[in-house]
C-alpha cells in the first residue's frame, strides 16, 4: 500500500493515508514516517491514535466509489509551545467528545488542506464541541466569534479608536487577531449575521486568503501559515427554530467545504450520558436513561417528518441538561426544568400525547400539575 501524500498548501506537515481497514492504515503510515500509531485511552471514542511524540492520526471509515470499505486516516503535527506563545488560555482543555459521522476526519481534513468549513446543523448537536475538542487535541488555540444581527465589520476585521492626544488608532477585530497569529478561527452562527459581514471576509475565503484593512491604509493582512477557519450554521430551512437566520448567497457558500452535523445515533449518545453522569448506568437510573434515549429518538422524528409542525430541538446538549437534572430530581421534574415548562402548548401537548405517553410509563400529569 502506498500512503498518498497531500502536498500541504501551507507549511503544515501533514499527511493523507489510506488502508483497506485500520490494520493496513497503520502500517502505511509506519511506512511513511517509521512510527506506529498508539491508541489512548480515547481513542475509542474519537478516533485519533498517537504517531511519535507530537503527531495525531485523525481515522475516517468510509466507502469507495464499489461499496467496499476504505479506512482514511490524516496526519497532523500537534502545536508546540512556541507556536502558542503567550495564548495557552485560548487552548481548550481536553473534554470527552465522543466521535461520529467522521467529524473529527473531516475537521483534520479542511486543517490539512487549508480549506474553510462550514458546520451546519441544529442547536446542541455539538458543533461547537467539535471544534474545540479538535483543538484542544491539536494542543491549539481558538478565535471564537459570535455573529448576530447586529454583528458589523468593524468587530471582525477591526476599527478606529482613540489612543490619547486626540490621534487614533486602529484596533484589530477578532478575525483580524487570528489571521494575523494563527489558530482556530471559528465563526458561531454565520447565517445569523448579513450580508456586510460575509462581504468582509470573501478576501479571506479566497484564493487570496487576506483581509484588507481599509481603515488602516488598506493594509493586507494575509492568512498565518497556522491559521484555519471553522464556522457553524443553524439550518436555514427552520425559520420557527432559528428566527433571524438568512439564507447564504451562493457566492459565499462556494468558499466553504461543509459538513452536516446530525443528531448522534443511539448508542453514541448513551456513551455520552453515562461518561458524563456515570450514576446514570446504575440501578433504577439505567431503565430511565433508555426512556430518555427513547423520548429523544421520537422528538426527532417528529422534528424532521415535520407532520404536526413540531418545532422542538431535541438536541444532545439538551439530553446532557435533563439527565444532569434527572440525578437530583427525578425525570419528570427535570423534564420541566430542562425543556418542558418553557414550550408552547401545542409543543407540550405534542410532547405529553404522542412522546411521553408513547414512550414511557410515568404519570404525566406530573409535567402539567402545580407544584
Ligand atoms: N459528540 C459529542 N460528544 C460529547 N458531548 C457532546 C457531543 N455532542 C454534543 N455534546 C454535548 O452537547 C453540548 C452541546 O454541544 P454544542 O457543541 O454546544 O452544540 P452546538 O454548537 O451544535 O449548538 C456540549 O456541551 C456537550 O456536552
Ligand atoms: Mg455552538
Amino acid at each position: 500500500m502506498q500512503p498518498s501524500t497531500i502536498s500541504p498548501i501551507s507549511t503544515t506537515a501533514g499527511l493523507a493515508v489510506h488502508g483497506r481497514d485500520l490494520d493496513a492504515l497503520f502500517a502505511a503510515v509506519r511506512a511513511a514516517t517509521g512510527e506506529l500509531p498508539r491508541a489512548t485511552a480515547a481513542s475509542a471514542f474519537d478516533n485519533t491514535y498517537q504517531v511519535g511524540m507530537s503527531s495525531l492520526l485523525f481515522v475516517g471509515h468510509f466507502r469507495d466509489a464499489h461499496g467496499g470499505a476504505v479506512v482514511r486516516g490524516i496526519l497532523l503535527d500537534g502545536w508546540t509551545p512556541a507556536l502558542v506563545g503567550e495564548r495557552a488560555d485560548l487552548v481548550p482543555p481536553r473534554s470527552f467528545y465522543h466521535d461520529h459521522q467522521g467529524l473529527l476526519y473531516r475537521c483534520a481534513l479542511s486543517y490539512l488542506k487549508n480549506i474553510p468549513l462550514a458546520l451546519h446543523g441544529h442547536t446542541g448537536v455539538g458543533k461547537t464541541e467539535l471544534v474545540r475538542y479538535f483543538a484542544a487535541l491539536l494542543g491549539a488555540p481558538v478565535y471564537r466569534m459570535n455573529l448576530h444581527g447586529l454583528s458589523t465589520t468593524d468587530d471582525i476585521v477591526g476599527k478606529l479608536l482613540p489612543v490619547g492626544d486626540g490621534r487614533v488608532g486602529f484596533q484589530d477585530g477578532l478575525v483580524t487577531t487570528a489571521v494575523r497569529k494563527g489558530g482556530l478561527l471559528l465563526l458561531e452562527e454565520m447565517n445569523a449575521t448579513g450580508q456586510e459581514v460575509w462581504f468582509a471576509l470573501h478576501g479571506l475565503l479566497d484564493g487570496s486568503r487576506a483581509l484588507v484593512l481599509v481603515e488602516k491604509d488598506n493594509e493586507v493582512v494575509h492568512q498565518h501559515p497556522w491559521c484555519r477557519i471553522y464556522s457553524t450554521f443553524n439550518p436555514a430551512e427552520y425559520p420557527a427554530l432559528y428566527p433571524g437566520t438568512k439564507e447564504l448567497s451562493a457566492a459565499y457558500l462556494r468558499r466553504w467545504a461543509s459538513v452536516r452535523v446530525g443528531f448522534a445515533a443511539r448508542e453514541v449518545e448513551r456513551t455520552i450520558l453515562v461518561t458524563r453522569f456515570p450514576e446514570m448506568d446504575r440501578g433504577e437510573n439505567r431503565e430511565i436513561l433508555e426512556i430518555m434515549l427513547d423520548v429523544a429518538q421520537v422528538a426527532r422524528k417528529l422534528l424532521t417528518d415535520r407532520a404536526r409542525a413540531f418545532d422542538f430541538v431535541m438536541s444532545t446538549g439538551l439530553l446532557v441538561a435533563w439527565a444532569e437534572l434527572t440525578l437530583l430530581l427525578g425525570p419528570i421534574e427535570a423534564a420541566r426544568i430542562a425543556f418542558y415548562d418553557i414550550l408552547d402548548q401545542k409543543t407540550k401537548s405534542v410532547f405529553r400525547d404522542q412522546i411521553f405517553s408513547y414512550v414511557t410509563n410515568w404519570s404525566t400529569d406530573q409535567l402539567d400539575g402545580e407544584r
